[in-house]
């Protein structure tokens, strides 16, 4: 019984990786648009982008605010249309993760939540669940939300 007591305040603290006890937060979409320009502009014309505003009158509706907003209900995500505008809609961040390390030093690859190491498919259906989006399917899905525009050579 007692070994059970110990061992049930023990696991909590060795479970929790270090990783996951740096501090990051998201820095909103406009802060990737410096850097990734091309990107930004794909995204730009998205319904994700648009997705705040499909909630209407439900735009404090946490239920709603969980999939049409960035990071709602994470540290450094989204609070309220009034703290943070900033992350309104599905932006970069939502499906990339939090972004705060990776702009201080972007070619780090151990700056990444960024990129790699995330299994987008699984990010996808978080907010695609079955109810929602019952005949999603990730391959034609991911070729509708294409977000990197090639630059027009200028004549
Ligand atoms: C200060 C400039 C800068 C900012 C700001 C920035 N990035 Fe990057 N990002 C880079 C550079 C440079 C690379 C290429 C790194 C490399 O290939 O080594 C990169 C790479 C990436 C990659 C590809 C990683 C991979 O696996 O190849 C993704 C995805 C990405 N950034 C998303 C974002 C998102 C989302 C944001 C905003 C939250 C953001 N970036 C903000 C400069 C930036
Ligand atoms: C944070 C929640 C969230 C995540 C993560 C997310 N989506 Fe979405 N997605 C939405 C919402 C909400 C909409 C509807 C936007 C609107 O019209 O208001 C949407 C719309 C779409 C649409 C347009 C559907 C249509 O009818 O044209 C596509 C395609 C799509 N998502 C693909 C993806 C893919 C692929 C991923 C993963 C790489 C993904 N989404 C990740 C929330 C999300
Ligand atoms: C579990 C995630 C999730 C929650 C919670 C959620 N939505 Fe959505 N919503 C989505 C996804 C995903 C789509 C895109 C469906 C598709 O086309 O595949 C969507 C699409 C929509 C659309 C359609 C946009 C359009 O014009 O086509 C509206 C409107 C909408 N949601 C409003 C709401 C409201 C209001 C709430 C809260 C009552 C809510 N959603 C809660 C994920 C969610
Ligand atoms: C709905 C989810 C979603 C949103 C929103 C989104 N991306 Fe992506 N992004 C993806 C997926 C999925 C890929 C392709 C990964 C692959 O090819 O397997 C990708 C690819 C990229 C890449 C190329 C690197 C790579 O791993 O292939 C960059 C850079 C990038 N996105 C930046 C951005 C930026 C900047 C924004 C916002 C302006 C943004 N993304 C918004 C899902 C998203």
């Amino acid at each position: 019984m007692r070994i059970l007591i110990i061992l049930s305040i023990l696991i909590p603290i060795i479970v929790i990786p270090a990783e996951s006890k740096e501090k990051l937060y998201y820095i909103g979409s406009r802060k990737c648009r410096l850097c990734h320009f091309d990107y930004f502009q794909g995204w730009e014309k998205d319904l994700h982008a648009m997705a705040f505003e499909s909630l209407r009158r439900m735009k404090d509706n946490p239920y709603c605010l969980k999939c049409h907003t960035t990071g709602y209900g994470e540290p450094g995500g989204f609070i309220s249309e009034k703290i943070t505008p900033q992350l309104r809609g599905v932006q970069c961040e939502a499906c990339h993760g939090p972004g705060s390390k990776h702009k201080e030093n972007p070619t780090d690859p151990n700056s990444l939540p960024v990129g790699t190491h995330i299994d987008y498919k699984t990010v996808c259906i978080q907010c695609h669940d079955q109810n929602w989006t019952p005949q999603f399917d990730y391959e034609k899905y991911k070729k509708r939300i294409e977000h990197k525009v090639k630059k027009e050579i200028k004549k």
